[in-house]
């Protein structure tokens, strides 16, 4: 396992330094570009916008999409990928798993095949609270690729906040499988929050158990975490 973990308690340096990983990456190359969702991303997103960064000539690839929601609803993965980063900063192409493809098994095999062609340079990830990483929750074998979740409730009732209430959160996701994810050649983990004390523990100190997800990255060559948890 060859984990750098940062500690940084001031979010804003914590933030620059994720921007900053970032635009080392593509200076040295990096094309294809893993991108995540959820709350933690948003400061990152808000720094790269207002940055200098250029990804005309880059690949984005998300982890992953709620099945069912429209493109145009305001809570699919799309959707806030478009608001936070991609109508300031296009890539030349940037995919993420349509969630209203007629056959959604058929498009997570799909997705997978587009992610095993392209290769990811990077992977931007955060956590569950459950430690699930992308929507792969606990029991979920560490081989899997791009697959169809069923939504624990925990993970429902944690991203109800975005919703007007739990009954409108989706059952049911694709998402990059963890073997998707561990692919990237570099991964850089945000966690930020108390909630996200836990997971980080089980990943840096734990043994590594398929009941919680994020103990997958101790098999990982390249993975840089930034938190602002003392661990
Ligand atoms: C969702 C996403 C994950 C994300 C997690 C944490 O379930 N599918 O990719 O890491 O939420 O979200 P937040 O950053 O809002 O805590």
């Amino acid at each position: 396992m060859t984990i750098h973990i940062e500690v940084l308690k001031d979010l804003d340096l914590l933030y620059a330094k994720g921007l900053a990983i970032i635009e080392a990456k593509l200076e040295q190359g990096a094309t294809t570009f893993g991108l995540a969702t959820g709350g933690t991303m948003l400061p990152l997103y808000e720094k790269i916008r207002a940055s200098s960064i250029d990804f005309s000539s880059c690949v984005s690839f998300n982890l992953d999409e709620y099945v069912g929601l429209p493109a145009t609803h305001s809570e699919s993965y799309r959707t806030f990928m478009r608001m936070n980063l991609f109508d300031a900063k296009p890539f030349a192409k940037s995919e993420l798993p349509d969630g209203l493809a007629a056959d959604v098994e058929a498009e997570a095999i799909a997705y997978e095949e587009k992610l095993q062609n392209a290769h990811l340079n990077f992977q931007l990830l955060g956590i569950g609270e459950n430690g699930h990483i992308g929507f792969n929750e606990p029991g979920t074998p560490f081989d899997s690729t791009t697959h169809v979740v069923e939504l624990t409730q925990s993970t429902r009732q944690a991203n109800a906040r975005f919703f007007n209430s739990i009954d409108e959160v989706p059952t049911h996701a694709i998402t990059m499988g963890i073997s998707s994810i561990l692919r990237a050649d570099t991964i850089l983990l945000i966690a930020v929050g108390e909630k996200k004390r836990r997971p980080l523990e089980a990943l840096l100190k734990g043994d590594q158990t398929t009941e919680v997800p994020v103990t997958a990255l101790q098999d990982h060559k390249n993975i840089i975490i930034l938190t602002d948890l003392d661990i």
